[in-house]
């Protein structure tokens, strides 16, 4: 069914889709603040548009292995676009903030990936940097709200009406595979994707800051400095270089 809906719209879709692109991007104030930034898996490059929009100076650097959403993310020629996975970057004590919005984290689904990638992001932050990341808590079971009944209606950049749904096919161990359908509003499907994502404790968490050369600097339970409770949706990490 993929191609129906190209990839290009799937991108734009992802723009339309995400509250943060009209609202605040918890990751947006520690960019202000940082004089360079590495932005990993930057899909459409929204954040690093809207710095430089609000008139960040410094150097702005987007990583991401998805060639159609850097596609999207390059209209904006003032910043730089990597096309690469998060595992293979060669940056070395080069930024002052790594981030790595919308989730990033939940991609790296082995062990070896996790530990690569904040070993790659390690190796590119100066001294003095941070690493700013979100990741959904494992005990708020999101994957659960990931039903047909939970669909999202949407108006996407063509003005056409889809609907927005998930099934689960499989959790295991933290890991979850799961299908996303694009449908016209009458319910006739016009892309189906597949994908894995992987959550991770917040204990876990910390042992692979330290497996990798950091420590955790702050720790909150949403994007906006919310603190971590039992009943936190996300875990907001910011970690120094060791
Ligand atoms: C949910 S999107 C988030 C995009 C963006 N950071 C945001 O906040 O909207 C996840 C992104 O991670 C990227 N990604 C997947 N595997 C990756 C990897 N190994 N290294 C870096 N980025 C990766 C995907 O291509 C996708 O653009």
């Amino acid at each position: 069914m993929a191609g129906v809906y190209s990839d290009e719209d799937l991108a734009a879709l992802c723009d339309v889709l995400d509250p943060r692109v009209a609202g605040d991007d918890p990751c947006l104030p520690h960019v202000m603040a940082a004089d360079s930034v590495l932005d990993v898996g930057r899909g459409t490059g929204a954040l690093l548009h809207r710095a430089r929009r609000e008139g960040h100076t410094g150097r702005l650097c987007g990583v991401d292995p998805d060639v159609t959403a850097l596609g999207r993310a390059r209209t904006r020629r003032d910043v730089e676009w990597c096309q690469g996975r998060a595992e293979d970057m060669g940056f070395r004590g080069e930024f002052a903030l790594a981030s790595m919005a919308g989730n990033v984290f939940q991609q790296f689904v082995t062990d070896a990936a996790q530990h690569a990638a904040l070993t790659a992001v390690r190796t590119a932050l100066r001294e003095d940097g941070r690493l700013v990341f979100g990741t959904r808590d494992p005990r708020a079971r999101a994957w659960e709200r990931w039903t047909p009944d939970h669909a999202t209606e949407v108006v996407d950049h063509h003005g056409r009406a889809l609907r927005v749904e998930h099934r689960v096919e499989s959790v295991e161990g933290g890991v979850v595979t799961l299908t996303e359908t694009i449908a016209d509003r009458d319910g006739a499907p016009v892309r189906v994707d597949r994908g894995v994502l992987r959550f991770t404790g917040v204990e876990e968490i910390d042992r692979l800051l330290t497996a990798t050369g950091f420590r955790v600097h702050a720790r909150f339970g949403d994007g906006g400095r919310g603190p971590l409770t039992d009943a936190s949706r996300e875990i907001v990490t910011v970690a120094r270089p060791v």
